[in-house]
């Protein structure tokens, strides 16, 4: 092997594993969210690229939590009143060991009803809750993005 390829491979192995790097790459963090229309999609993605993973839609496959998480940002909306259902499916799905600690969000248009009832199927589960909560109306701004970060960044 030529000696700069060498050293350069060294190098990689000398350095820490990056779960050893800092205090945010120590936690295992899950963000999951229902969205029809990508207002709760665009909060879950500042909160998820603020902690360093991926939003993951409550239906798609790699939804279940397969490692405890430390810390579940999980949000949603109201329509016509309730949850969505997938959402609502979910949370039934979640057990105690599933996360320490839930941290919830949501766009609702109107009310912010939907962040008890998310509390509420948390609740359900055993899994405890962050009184802060992070509330936009509707279709999140730039500004309301920073903010989402920023609220997200408290818990990491
Ligand atoms: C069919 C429908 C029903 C809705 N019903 C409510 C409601 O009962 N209360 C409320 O606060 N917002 C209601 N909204 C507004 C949504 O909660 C809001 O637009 C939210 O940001 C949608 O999030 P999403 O883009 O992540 O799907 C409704 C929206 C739609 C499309």
């Amino acid at each position: 092997m030529p000696r700069d390829l060498k050293r350069a491979a060294e190098h990689r192995k000398s350095r820490p594993a990056r779960w050893e790097l800092g205090k945010e790459n120590t936690m295992n963090v899950a963000v999951r969210y229902y969205s029809r229309s990508g207002n709760t999609k665009a909060v879950a993605d500042a909160i998820a690229e603020k902690a360093g993973v991926r939003a993951i839609a409550v239906d798609q496959k790699e939804a279940p939590l397969t490692d405890a998480a430390d810390v579940l940002f999980i949000g949603g909306a109201l329509y016509a009143y309730g949850l969505d259902s997938h959402l609502k499916e979910y949370l039934k799905t979640l057990k105690k060991g599933d996360a320490k600690k839930a941290v919830v969000f949501s766009t609702s248009r109107l009310s912010r009803h939907a962040l008890d009832l998310i509390r509420k199927g948390l609740a359900e589960a055993g899994i405890a809750v962050a009184g802060e909560t992070f509330y936009v109306k509707g279709k999140p701004d730039d500004r309301q993005l920073q903010e989402a970060a920023a609220f997200a960044g408290q818990f990491l």
